[in-house]
């Protein structure tokens, strides 16, 4: 951010089509499908109209018929976002690709295809990948979580170092003389590391944002470590404004210790906003869906996130201790955090995880939810947020409505995009500003 600039919050939409809440499409009049083009395309234009950063789509890579519809049956996100970006014009467009079940090539060749595809405004949610059932689908034995981000250090460098073979004039297609890509400009990578041997240089160029924005959510250690050395935004899993402000605190300082600036990196806390013109609305609407829940999916939800079977343990008593899985150590964290400080049950916890799949509910009329989300953003807690509407399109109109304006009153949102891409409404310059471009870091 430059330094005389105001600090203003950035918005991420987490699309999901069936909406956030496990049954956020049973709500009246709510889009039931995420494979439906012209309801994504719909959704996006909305988030476009509130001004938000980037829609993004998260992944996982195998099928449980009792999980979140969402994430169940559901568009391949590099494939959905090429077609929004030919339906939008300034929102950024974030797709998950696993480190763990894909290879670095062709992640740094679809993201750079993106980025030019969209014109500067593709991002890439780098995962590890936590759940052992997407080994099964690609002949594979799951890697254990110290060894997932082991590989996703290494496959991150690979890819930027991929991005990084092309200077950005090396295509000249001078028709006098006849060179189309001067070679000079463009260099071979030659990674030899322990679990990927990469030639390069890739076959696209420069891409228009110098490298595609890089996402993180990882909440545990190495999660953490990969986030400060490589990430531009990061997503986190809070469930209260303590938790959140000491996580940013933290999260800060090591970006700093990474040499890199902290207010270089955004940090944006999920969010699932249940808003209407006043509290009692928005309280009867969550009712409305907590009344939707069905409870064998809630359970597959939370047994998916605690990565153990949480039909063992009794439903009305206090959660019990349990250690932190191999798989997500953001969201059990998270909500082992606040099934301690607030004595929850684990009947709790399954409302909450069915609502926003262990992210935080913020329910409220849109002065509630704007004063909150305010009062994060200044307190240090937050530099945005992560949205995650518990259905669509109104559950994410209702916010670009109510909400949205009266942050845009305070001076705390953007009216309008000042630039064409993510980077620049990210407040980012090219990557290579103060740096290397060419060095594996
Ligand atoms: C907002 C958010 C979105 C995420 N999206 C995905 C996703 O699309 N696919 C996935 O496999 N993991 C996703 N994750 C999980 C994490 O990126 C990470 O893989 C997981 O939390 C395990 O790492 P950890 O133990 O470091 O937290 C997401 C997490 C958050 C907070």
């Amino acid at each position: 951010m430059a330094p005389d600039a105001v600090r203003q919050m950035h918005l991420g939409l987490f699309l999901l089509g069936t909406g956030s809440h496990i049954a956020g499409w049973r709500y009246p009049g709510a889009c039931d499908s995420f494979q439906d083009f012209s309801a994504m395309r719909e959704i996006a234009a909305i988030a476009e109209r509130g001004r938000f950063d980037l829609i993004f789509l998260g992944d996982n890579l195998y099928a449980d018929p009792l999980a979140h519809p969402s994430y169940t049956a559901r568009l391949e996100p590099l494939t959905l976002l090429s077609a929004l970006a030919a339906t939008t014009t300034h929102i950024g467009l974030g797709a998950t690709a696993s480190t763990t079940y894909s290879d670095p090539f062709t992640v740094a060749r679809a993201f750079a295809s993106l980025d030019h595809i969209s014109g500067g405004r593709a991002a890439w949610n780098a995962v590890t990948s936590a759940s052992p059932a997407a080994g099964a689908n690609f002949g594979r034995a799951h890697p254990a979580h110290a060894d997932r981000y082991a590989i996703a250090e290494e496959f991150v460098a690979v890819v930027r170092g991929l991005w990084d073979c092309w200077d950005e004039d090396a295509i000249v297609a001078d028709r006098a003389t006849g060179q189309y890509i001067d070679p000079a400009k463009v260099r071979t990578l030659d990674h030899t590391g322990q679990h990927f041997n990469v030639k390069g240089p890739l076959n696209i160029g420069r891409s228009p944002q110098g490298r595609p924005v890089i996402l993180q959510a990882g909440g545990s250690a190495p999660g953490q470590r990969l986030a400060a050395m490589t990430a531009d935004v990061v997503f986190s899993v809070v469930q209260d404004f303590s938790e959140a402000q000491h996580q940013y605190a933290a999260f800060k300082q090591l970006v700093a210790a990474h040499g890199r600036a902290p207010d270089s990196v955004a940090l944006l806390p999920g969010v699932m906003p249940v808003v209407a013109r006043t509290d009692r609305e928005a309280l009867d609407i969550l009712g409305t869906l907590q009344g939707f829940i069905d409870g064998g999916n809630a359970m597959a939800m939370l047994s998916e996130r605690f990565g153990t079977d949480m039909r063992a343990y009794d439903l009305d008593a206090p959660v019990p201790d349990l250690p932190l899985p191999d798989s997500y150590h953001s969201f059990v964290g998270a909500l082992l955090g606040k099934a301690r400080r607030e004595s929850l049950t684990l009947r709790d916890l399954y409302n909450l995880v069915a609502a926003a799949r262990g992210h935080w509910v913020l329910c409220g009329s849109a002065e509630r939810v704007a004063d909150t989300l305010e009062h994060w953003f200044r307190e240090g807690a937050a530099d945005g947020f992560n949205v995650m509407p518990p259905y669509f399109p109104d559950g994410l109109s209702d916010f670009v409505d109510l909400v949205v304006p009266i942050l845009q009153d305070r001076g705390l949102f953007r009216r309008e995009y000042a630039g064409a891409t993510l980077r620049g409404h990210l407040g980012l310059g090219p990557p290579w500003d103060g740096c290397n471009p060419y060095a594996l870091t």
